[in-house]
C-alpha cells in the first residue's frame, strides 16, 4: 500500500519528533493534539530543531521550508478522513488509547493503517477497540526521535502480514532500523530498560547514593550516554511509572513493583524535564 498522507496524534515530545521525521522524509503530515497549547509547542519545537539542523549545515534553509510546508497542525481528529496512515502518541493509558482508536476507526478511511507508539501497552487490546484489528500495529520510536535509529514494530495477535510489511517499509523510508517483536508487556526495549531505571530510583530511595552519584556510576562505569535518573527525567517520570505498572500487571511478578519514590514524584507533579522538576531541576 502506498502511504502519502499521515496523521500523528499527540504533539508532545514523541509526537512532535515523529511528525518531524515523517515530514523530513517527504510525507504530508497532519499533527493533531486535543490541547491547542501543546499543538503550538510541538510545532515550535519542530521549527527549533530544524533551525538547529540548518545552523549545523545538515539541511538547507530551503529544505527546512519544504519540511514545514508538509506539516499542518490540527485540533480536529476528523481531519484524518483523507489519511493513509495514523500514528498515535498520546498519554500511556489504555483507556485513553482505546478511546482514540475507536474514534479513529470511525473517521479514518477503510484502507488506513492505525499504529500506536505505546511504550508497553498491549497492541492486541488496542486493536480490539477497532473493527480493523488486522490493520493495527505497534510502531515504537525511541526518544529523541530525530536521533535514535531504532523502531520496535509490534505485531498484535491479528495484525496482518500486509500491515507489517507496509510499516517495515515506512520505517526504512524514515532511515530507521525496524526490529520485529511480539506483543508482550514492555516489548523488548522497556522490559530491559525500565527495571534498570526503577532500580536506580531504589538506590536513591534507600539512601545508597545521590542521583548525581548514581548517574556518574552508570555513565563513567558502564558507558551509558545518560545516567538512568537523567534518562528517567528525559523520558518523563509519569511515563516511567505507567510502564512499570504495565510490567507489574502484565507479568504478575513483584520484581516489577514501581519504587515508592517514583510514585511520590509523579503524585507531586514532578514529571522530569517536561514539568521543570524531577530528580533534577530544569529551567
Ligand atoms: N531532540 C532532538 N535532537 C536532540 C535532542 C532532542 N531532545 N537532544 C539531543 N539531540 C541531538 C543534538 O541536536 C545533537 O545532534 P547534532 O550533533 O547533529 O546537532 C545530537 O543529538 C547529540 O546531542 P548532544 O551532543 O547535545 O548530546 P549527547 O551527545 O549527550 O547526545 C542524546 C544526546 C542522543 C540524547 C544521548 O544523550 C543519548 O543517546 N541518550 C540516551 C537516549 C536514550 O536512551 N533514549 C531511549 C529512551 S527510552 C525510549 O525512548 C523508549 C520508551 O518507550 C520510554
Ligand atoms: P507527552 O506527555 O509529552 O505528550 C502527550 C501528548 O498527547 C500531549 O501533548 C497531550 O496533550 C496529548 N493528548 C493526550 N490525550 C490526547 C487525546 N485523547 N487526543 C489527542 N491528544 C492527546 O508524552 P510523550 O512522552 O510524547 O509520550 C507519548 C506516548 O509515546 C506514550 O504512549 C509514551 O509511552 C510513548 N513513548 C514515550 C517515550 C518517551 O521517552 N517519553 C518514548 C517512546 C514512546
Amino acid at each position: 500500500m502506498k502511504i502519502n498522507k499521515v496523521m500523528v496524534i499527540g504533539a508532545g515530545q514523541m509526537g512532535a519528533g515523529i511528525a518531524q521525521v515523517f515530514a523530513q522524509a517527504g510525507f504530508n503530515v497532519l499533527l493533531h493534539d486535543q490541547d491547542e497549547d501543546s499543538l503550538h509547542r510541538g510545532m515550535q519545537n519542530i521549527d527549533k530543531l530544524l533551525s538547529r539542523a540548518v545552523a549545523k549545515e545538515r539541511i538547507t534553509e530551503a529544505e527546512k521550508k519544504e519540511t514545514l510546508e508538509r506539516l499542518t497542525p490540527t485540533s480536529e481528529l476528523r481531519d484524518v478522513s483523507n489519511c493513509d496512515f495514523v500514528i498515535e502518541a498520546v498519554v500511556e493509558n489504555i483507556d485513553v488509547k482505546t478511546r482514540v482508536f475507536s474514534d479513529l476507526d470511525s473517521y479514518a478511511p477503510e484502507h488506513a493503517i492505525l499504529a500506536s507508539n505505546t511504550s508497553s501497552l498491549p497492541i492486541t487490546e488496542i486493536a480490539a477497540s477497532t473493527d480493523r484489528p488486522d490493520q493495527v500495529i505497534g510502531m515504537h520510536f525511541m526518544n529523541p526521535v530525530p536521533v535514535m535509529k531504532l523502531v520496535e514494530i509490534i505485531r498484535g495477535l491479528q495484525t496482518s502480514d500486509a500491515t507489517y510489511q507496509a510499516i517495515q517499509a515506512v520505517t526504512e523510508q524514515l532511515n530507521k532500523t525496524p526490529v520485529e517483536v511480539k506483543d508482550f508487556p514492555g516489548f523488548v526495549s522497556n522490559r530491559v530498560l525500565m527495571p534498570m531505571i526503577n532500580e536506580a530510583i531504589y538506590t536513591v530511595y534507600e539512601g545508597v547514593a545521590s542521583p548525581e552519584d548514581v548517574d556518574t556510576v552508570m555513565k563513567l562505569g558502564t558507558n551509558h550516554p545518560m545516567g538512568p535518573l537523567t534518562l528517567a527525567d528525559f523520558i518523563g517520570l509519569d511515563t516511567c511509572l505507567y510502564i512499570m505498572e504495565v510490567l507489574q500487571d502484565g507479568f504478575g511478578d513483584s520484581k516489577y513493583r514501581p519504587c515508592p519514590l517514583l510514585r511520590q514524584y509523579v503524585q507531586a507533579g514532578w514529571l522530569g524535564k517536561k514539568s521543570g522538576r524531577g530528580f533534577y531541576q530544569y529551567d
